[in-house]
């Protein structure tokens, strides 16, 4: 089976940052067997220093109702659940052999009754939600997320987080490595992103090195 990714490359790996060594990512012996399968198969799943700071931003704000998109094998909903034992995830995921997978794992894990799992596209299921999250774990194709944006502030709740990964896409974002020809129009789209939570007047944003970047976005009012 070809778990290639398209807006992954998993050929290329993320460049460390500066914090990366001194992170030590606190998951369960389940869910570390669950990861090694996912990277020994290019599995996107999210690195160990995204896994924690997601982890600490989801229990800093004591997240009830997560949304995310990109479940991949259910590894970053079981870290969430497992860390928040009071937490909801609801999460969507358009590759049915991920989906599957997902739900064996979130059953080994014993928290597939706190989990809502979408099978399809989230262009097509975002729309059609209703909800008031705390957590927004957006873990899809980097080209959707600024299309995404009023379904994705309409379903937060104020005070709620967005947490955008992989935002500066191994330095083509920022400027630092120049951006391979193909994928110049991901990266536009990726620029177009956080242009606009930096000057939607609703969000406060802080673009974080962590990972491959992600965009840190807080609900200020009930925009
Ligand atoms: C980086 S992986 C998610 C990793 C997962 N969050 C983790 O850390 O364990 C991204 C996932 O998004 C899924 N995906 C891509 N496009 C999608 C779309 N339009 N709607 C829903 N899921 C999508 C891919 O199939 C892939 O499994």
């Amino acid at each position: 089976m070809d778990f290639s990714y398209a807006h992954n490359d998993t050929s290329r790996p993320e460049r460390l940052s500066r914090t990366a060594n001194l992170n030590k990512l606190t998951i369960s012996p389940l869910l570390e067997g669950i990861r090694k399968s996912a990277f020994e198969r290019s599995i996107p799943v999210s690195s160990d220093e995204t896994l924690q700071f997601l982890l600490v931003q989801a229990r800093a704000i004591n997240a009830k109702t997560i949304l995310e998109v990109g479940t991949a094998i259910g590894a970053s909903g079981i870290a969430l659940l497992q860390a928040l034992p009071q937490a909801r995830l609801i999460t969507i995921e358009k590759n049915k052999d991920f989906l599957r997978e997902a739900e064996q794992n979130f059953a080994k894990a014993g928290v597939e009754d706190r989990v809502t799992l979408f099978e399809g596209d989230a262009a097509e299921i975002l729309p059609s939600l209703e909800m008031d999250c705390d957590l927004i774990f957006l873990d899809g194709p980097k080209v959707q997320y600024v299309k995404w944006l009023p379904h994705l502030k309409r379903l937060l709740k104020a005070g709620g987080v967005i947490l955008a990964d992989d935002i500066l896409m191994y330095g083509w974002v920022n400027g630092e490595e120049p951006v391979p020809p193909k994928r110049r129009m991901l990266v536009e789209h990726i620029k177009e992103y956080i242009a606009a939570v930096q000057s939607d007047g609703g969000l406060l944003t802080y673009i974080a090195d962590i990972g491959n970047g992600m965009a840190v976005s807080v609900k200020t009012d009930e925009c």
